[in-house]
């Protein structure tokens, strides 16, 4: 199988990489092509500009950068995306990603307010961090408006089938090391679960 991993955190020594890294090794091991989009090193350009917003075909293409990450998308029967929850949403470069890369006519296309996903077919899985714990998180409603605008409103509505929302709560900074290598573990147990050794 062909994974895509995208991740999402400024640097590079973070608990957030540390996970991305485990994953793809895991995915390698296992036999799988990976590739991953590290937002941050590759400085994606997150601010959607006004001519994106024309209509695909009509005189104009979509900028190099989008082109270059559609194609990662298409080739890809995996996107795998992992990120920190700021403020229980997405890190701003990995929004803009979505809001440009996920364009119109490319993941999705709206009749009368009515959006079918174009990316059906694939698969995703999602990885997420918080520093709250998540039963704090399910008491304030903040886990339930997670899965309603990120899984289902942003990945499911594109069509992908959601195989997983691995969630690590109460990662702080003095998070103990053989609690961070057990959450490692889980990440890499999430990869072998989903996808056994290629032939
Ligand atoms: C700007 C910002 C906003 C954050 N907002 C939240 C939040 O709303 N809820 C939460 O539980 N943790 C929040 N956190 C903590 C992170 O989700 C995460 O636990 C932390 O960044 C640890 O992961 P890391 O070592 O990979 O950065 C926030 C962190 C930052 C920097």
């Amino acid at each position: 199988m062909n994974h895509l991993i995208v991740v999402a955190h400024p640097s590079v020594d973070s608990f957030t990489m540390g996970l991305a890294r485990s994953y793809a090794d895991e995915l390698q091991e296992l036999g799988h092509r990976q590739q991953t989009c590290d937002l941050y090193r590759i400085g994606f350009d997150p601010v959607l500009a006004a001519q994106e917003l024309s209509p695909i075909g009509d005189g104009h293409s979509a900028p190099a950068d989008v082109l270059k990450a559609q194609d990662g998308i298409r080739a890809a029967d995996v996107l795998t995306v992992i990120y920190p929850l700021w403020w229980l949403s997405m890190p701003a470069i990995l929004k803009g990603y979505i809001d440009r890369v996920f364009a119109r006519g490319f993941a999705y296309q709206s009749h009368n307010g009515v959006v079918r996903g174009l990316l059906a077919g694939k698969k995703a899985v999602l990885i997420t961090v918080s520093g709250a714990p998540l039963p704090l998180l399910v008491k304030s409603g903040g886990w339930n408006a997670v899965q309603v605008l990120q899984d289902t409103h942003v990945f499911r509505s594109a069509g992908f089938e959601l195989l997983e929302h691995l969630h690590f709560d109460e990662v702080v900074p003095q998070l103990p090391k053989a609690v961070a290598e057990q959450h490692l573990e889980r990440a890499r147990c999430c990869a072998r679960r989903h996808f056994p050794q290629a032939s």
